[in-house]
């Protein structure tokens, strides 16, 4: 028997305004997307964004169910409207924001094992890595330079 490690390194941003211009911008489409969040079940409103080589931004909030798996976080509704929309694009950077209803989310939320699964395809199918920003309502912002660094051991498609 024999060990293995597997370590990953985020960058960490004291504020959103300590992001790059381009990344600002994007965070600030997550949050105007995260208002539009249809989440009367949870109370809880996820915003994501995704800058496209296109120079597009698609943006995308959760939608939720009475029948509760249904519904669809934020990330996935963004990417698979990017994906259907602009099948060809490649996808610079994500930006993700959450806040809860009652409390102020100031800890970075990092997309759920769903939506890592979600975006790994479109990093793999894309060959290139896909940087991702996240945070709550205010406070940190974490960078992951792709999403592999958040999902290492992901299952791909080589494996079938
Ligand atoms: N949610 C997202 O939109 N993204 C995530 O990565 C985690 C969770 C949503 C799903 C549900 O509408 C609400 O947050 C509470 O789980």
């Amino acid at each position: 028997m024999r060990k293995i490690k597997i370590e990953s390194f985020l960058d960490v941003f004291p504020t959103m305004e300590e992001l790059p211009e381009a990344i600002f911008s994007l965070m600030e489409a997550a949050i105007v997307a995260r208002e539009k969040a249809y989440a009367p079940y949870s109370d809880f409103f996820v915003g994501a964004a995704l800058l496209l080589d296109n120079g597009e931004t698609i943006a995308g909030s959760n939608q939720e169910n009475a029948s509760y798996p249904s519904g669809l976080c934020a990330e996935r509704t963004a990417i698979y409207y990017a994906g259907a929309t602009y099948p060809k694009a490649h996808i610079k950077a994500i930006a993700i924001t959450a806040r809860a209803k009652d409390k102020l989310t100031t800890t970075p939320i990092p997309p759920c094992g769903a939506c890592r699964q979600a975006i790994a395809e479109y990093e793999i199918k894309q060959r290139s890595p896909i940087p991702l920003y996240f945070m709550g309502e205010s406070g940190e912002v974490l960078k992951s330079e792709s999403l592999e660094n958040l999902l290492p051991l992901l299952f791909t498609s080589k494996y079938l």
